[in-house]
């Protein structure tokens, strides 16, 4: 019998991080490896990084310090970086951490398991951080062996980003856009399925330029192709499949053709994440965004046309550098006028390589921190009020589980993603749709009761 080995991963960022992280446990795991919550006990650590904002990456900077003393004490031990760091830093982050053995960028988690294997057995220090355009991601068929959610996850189905927002390190790190093969997706979707999954989240950096890459000549044939509205079509057609949800768009790339998915799908959740990033022209073509205030409100307008329900969430930058009051004062309008069910909002950080970090006006930290405040208690509100007006309604709600505070306490997402807490006294299961009653908004969920 193999000997096993444990295997230690941290993940940081964005849920393209949390599946190459799945993946490179099901690599691993295919090598001996079994996955343990200590890194004190691994016998490799993978640290997959985050570098879309300076606090991010210092995270992982601060982590991978402090395993310095694990390695000191376990000679063997293998620790590798991995995602949007690894590809930024390559080889110096092995100059400057003599106790790292393997920094592996996105395209390359693949060759995980044998590279771990020669930095064991041949003490090879590696940097695997080519980014081609002509990358391939190879067809990956989830093991569904109880670990992972039993009845949502994540499908990679693009990587990379072409549109080069002057903020954004993305571009730096995770190369150009690369779309899997539309087969491939749906077979991983159906094998899902299969397994009881009901809910599926197609990732990707730009999901609306998804196959743009890999066919534009029988896009603009037959009106669409191997576009993202198809694949949508596809996947909302796999049998036992029950929602369907993705992210992340770029507003300029959302076409009419998806805007009416949400009009025909019903397996389609009523919920839009579109990170606007500012609500002023000026700075939104700073951004280079190519979309104008207008150009997003009338998409936003449309949607809620073909489907009324349906929650919009955003991204917000605050403090990008040239941002005056009165730009910062068309943010705050905009948020006003549009009640996003939920933002994010981060202060602007410079990343390496990206345009805007030459910038010369930048905003002072203490005016950042002022607007941020300024905008997410505005956002609480609008948030707490689009809570309170679905008190009295009842919704269907997918069961998650047991919650936190146990008991007969279950928590379950709505079609807009909240989360529901209920009690039952019936055992139920994840994945098990029930209807819910609304009863009281709490600060970041809902309480209701069983139908
Ligand atoms: N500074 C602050 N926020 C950023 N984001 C991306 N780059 C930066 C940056 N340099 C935010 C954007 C993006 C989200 C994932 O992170 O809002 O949509
Ligand atoms: Fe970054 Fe813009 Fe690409 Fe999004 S669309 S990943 S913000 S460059």
């Amino acid at each position: 019998m193999t000997k096993t080995r444990n295997l230690y991963i941290e993940t940081f960022g964005c849920q393209m991080n949390e599946r190459d992280s799945e993946i490179m446990a099901q690599l691993m795991s295919q090598a001996a490896y079994l996955e343990t919550a200590s890194p004190e006990e691994a016998d490799c650590i993978v640290v997959n990084t985050c570098s879309i904002r300076g606090k991010a990456a210092q995270k992982a900077y601060s982590l991978l310090g402090g395993y310095r003393r694990l390695k000191k004490r376990r000679p063997d031990l293998v620790i590798a970086v991995a995602g949007c760091v690894a590809q930024q830093d390559g080889e110096s982050l092995l100059k400057k951490m003599p106790h790292l053995d393997l920094v592996i960028g996105p395209q390359n988690i693949y060759r995980l398991p044998e590279l771990v294997e020669a930095a064991r057995w041949q003490a090879s220090r590696t940097t695997a951080t080519e980014l081609t355009k002509d990358f391939v991601i190879p067809p990956f068929l989830p093991k569904m062996d109880g670990s992972g959610a039993p009845h949502k996850r994540f499908v990679t189905i693009m990587q990379g980003c072409n549109n080069f927002c002057t903020y954004c390190v993305v571009p730096h790190t995770r190369g150009r856009e690369v779309s899997r093969k539309p087969e491939d997706i749906i077979n991983e979707v159906r094998h899902l399925a299969e397994h009881g999954v009901r809910e599926v989240t197609l990732l990707g950096q730009n999901v609306n330029s998804y196959g743009q890459d890999r066919n534009p000549a029988t896009l603009a044939e037959n009106g669409g192709g191997d576009d993202f509205p198809s694949l949508l079509r596809a996947v909302a057609a796999v049998d036992g499949i029950r929602r369907v949800r993705f992210t992340t768009s770029h507003p300029k790339d959302l076409s009419a053709r998806l805007i009416s998915c949400f009009a025909e799908l019903e397996k389609l959740c009523p919920h839009f994440h579109l990170p606007v990033q500012s609500g002023s022209d000026r700075i939104l073509a700073r951004m280079n965004r190519k979309y104008t205030r207008a150009d997003y409100l009338a998409k936003v307008s449309e949607l809620r046309r073909v489907r009324p329900d349906i929650a919009i969430t955003t991204d917000l930058i605050i403090g990008f550098p040239g941002e005056g009051e009165d730009d910062f004062a068309d943010t705050m309008e905009l948020v006003n006028f549009v009640r996003y069910d939920s933002a994010f909002s981060f202060k602007y950080s410079d990343r390496p390589n990206a345009a805007a970090t030459a910038f010369t006006d930048k905003v002072s930290e203490e005016i950042k921190s002022r607007r941020l405040t300024l905008l997410q208690q505005r956002q609480d509100e609008i948030s707490g009020e689009i809570s309170q007006a679905m008190v009295g309604h009842t919704v269907e709600v997918m069961v998650e589980g047991k919650s936190k505070n146990a008991g007969e306490q279950w928590s379950g997402r709505t079609p807009t993603n909240r989360i529901v807490n209920f009690s039952s006294q019936q055992p139920l299961s994840p994945g098990q749709f029930i209807d819910i009653y609304l009863e009281e908004a709490c600060r970041h969920s809902l309480r209701g009761r069983i139908v």
